[in-house]
């Protein structure tokens, strides 16, 4: 298999996967109500907000079809973000028997995102994706180098992590998308860092609005212990995050300008993918 930062031949690979979450615990994240909730929202942004990605790439996908380099890559993560979408749901049936309905915050990501889509144009709703797979490109090197540690439950973690050596794999795909459509001027950089500001505002409204509706339906609203836990996290990661998000802001800006196929490799021995083939996707 190829990474995705070596841009000429990147082929990366669409993983089945079939994660079986029956024996998870309620705390599976470092026993922490806060930090659990954290995640399970975040989580809860996932089945349809990837559908949504897909759905925003799926669109203008036709008018690329003559860079086939592009066009392969597009049907890659296509396959990821479906098998994305899949699994996280499969983890929030799993959740409902703790009474938390995370399939409730899902619903209305749904919604949210359908608005969205049905106001924005195209290329807007593409850019919405490009931003957000910023977003996560960010986060989830932060996962793999530190984050999955707190994660006690070796399957819930295998999930994190597969999830997160995908994102890496397929950062670019949007961005090169856009790039192939729009260009690099000044006329593609303004709504790019727009939509983006506006993206991440979405983001942090809804992971913080779900994580204070699953600590509240959990009657772990008021338990400041947990969340003073919470609190140092938060200000130890956003100290590294906010830099890489400001990355996107400059004018040649490109996902691929950061180099992470060292941690996905090992990140893939952790979790048993070392020794995959390659597998071209289209
Ligand atoms: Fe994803
Ligand atoms: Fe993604």
């Amino acid at each position: 298999m190829t990474t995705a930062n070596n841009q000429a031949s990147t082929s990366f690979p669409v993983r089945r996967m079939d994660y079986e979450f029956d024996d998870m615990p309620k705390y599976w994240c470092d026993n922490e109500p806060s930090l659990t909730h954290y995640f399970t929202g975040l989580s809860t942004l996932f089945p349809e907000g990837e559908s949504y990605f897909v759905r925003s790439v799926r669109a203008l996908r036709p008018r690329a079809k003559a860079n086939k380099q592009l066009d392969r890559d597009i049907g890659a993560f296509i396959g990821q973000e479906a098998m994305h979408s899949k699994e996280h749901h499969a983890f929030h049936v799993s959740a409902q028997k703790y009474d938390l309905d995370p399939e409730s915050l899902e619903r209305v990501t749904g919604t949210v995102l359908k608005g969205i889509e049905s106001l924005f144009p195209e290329k807007w709703n593409l850019l919405v994706t490009v931003g957000l797979e910023h977003y996560t490109a960010v986060l989830v090197t932060t996962m793999m180098r530190s984050t999955h540690t707190y994660m006690k439950d070796e399957t819930i973690r295998n999930l994190w992590l597969w999830h997160s050596i995908e994102e890496t794999e397929h950062k670019a795909v949007a961005f090169d998308l856009y790039q192939y459509l729009y260009g690099e001027g000044l006329t593609a950089y303004v709504p790019r860092v727009a939509i983006f500001t506006l993206s991440l505002a979405l983001i942090t409204t809804l992971s913080t609005a779900y994580h204070i509706v699953l600590m509240k339906r959990d009657g772990q609203l008021f338990n400041l212990k947990t969340w003073r836990r919470f609190a140092a996290f938060a200000r130890q990661h956003y100290k590294i995050f906010i830099p890489q998000f400001l990355d996107y802001y400059r004018t040649d800006f490109h996902p691929n300008d950061v180099d992470e196929s060292d941690l996905v490799a090992r990140t893939r021995e952790m979790i048993g993918l070392g020794g995959e083939a390659a597998q071209a996707t289209h």
